[in-house]
């Protein structure tokens, strides 16, 4: 089964057409490199807009059937950074360790880190992450999680993904 992998730009300026996105390339970018299962991207622009964003979401989840959907941009915040709290609108269950994790490595490399909110729910058979806007904090976060997102798609029923093991080694546990 191809995965379908959502990836969402939230960002006025770019939804507008004022600068060019460079979040969704990265990681679109970012999986063509790390992915050696079939996977096809579903991207997506669009404004910094609670509604808009879980509108986009759901359509992502449900209508478009990716298994993961990766957002960039709208975490800080700024009055219009609302990823988070769109993210948690459509979600039924958080998964707050995917932020805990992605804040803590990217730290290391910024103090301002700290200012972003980013989390991670599940939608029905789809995973969510938020990343934050900088095109550099993508590689930075998705390297952190990476490993543990194969399994947490296995444990919703999604397809198998598989890595590049030279770029990341899929954690999954061993049945008992
Ligand atoms: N994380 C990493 N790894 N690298 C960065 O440059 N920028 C921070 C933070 N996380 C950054 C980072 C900054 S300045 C902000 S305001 C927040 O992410 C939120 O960014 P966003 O609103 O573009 O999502």
């Amino acid at each position: 089964m191809t995965a379908r992998i959502g990836i969402l730009t939230v960002s006025d300026r770019a939804s507008r057409g004022e600068y060019e996105d460079r979040g969704g390339p990265a990681i679109h970018e970012y999986f063509a490199d790390v992915l050696t299962s079939a996977w096809e991207p579903v991207p997506r622009v669009i404004p910094d807009d609670q509604a808009g964003i879980e509108a986009a979401l759901i359509e992502l989840c449900d209508q478009e059937h990716c298994c993961l959907v990766v957002t960039t941009g709208g975490t800080g915040p700024a009055p219009r950074d609302v990823t988070p709290e769109a993210t948690a609108a459509v979600s039924q269950k958080l998964m707050p360790g995917f932020g805990e994790l992605m804040r803590k490595v990217s730290l290391e490399k910024v103090p301002t880190a700290i200012l972003s909110r980013q989390t991670a729910g599940i939608r029905g058979s789809s995973l969510i992450i938020n990343l934050p806007g900088q095109p550099k904090a993508i590689h930075e976060c998705l390297d952190a999680v990476m490993p543990a997102v194969p399994y947490c798609i296995d444990l919703i029923e999604g397809p198998y993904l598989e890595t590049n093991q030279q770029r990341i080694i899929a954690f999954r546990p061993k049945k008992k």
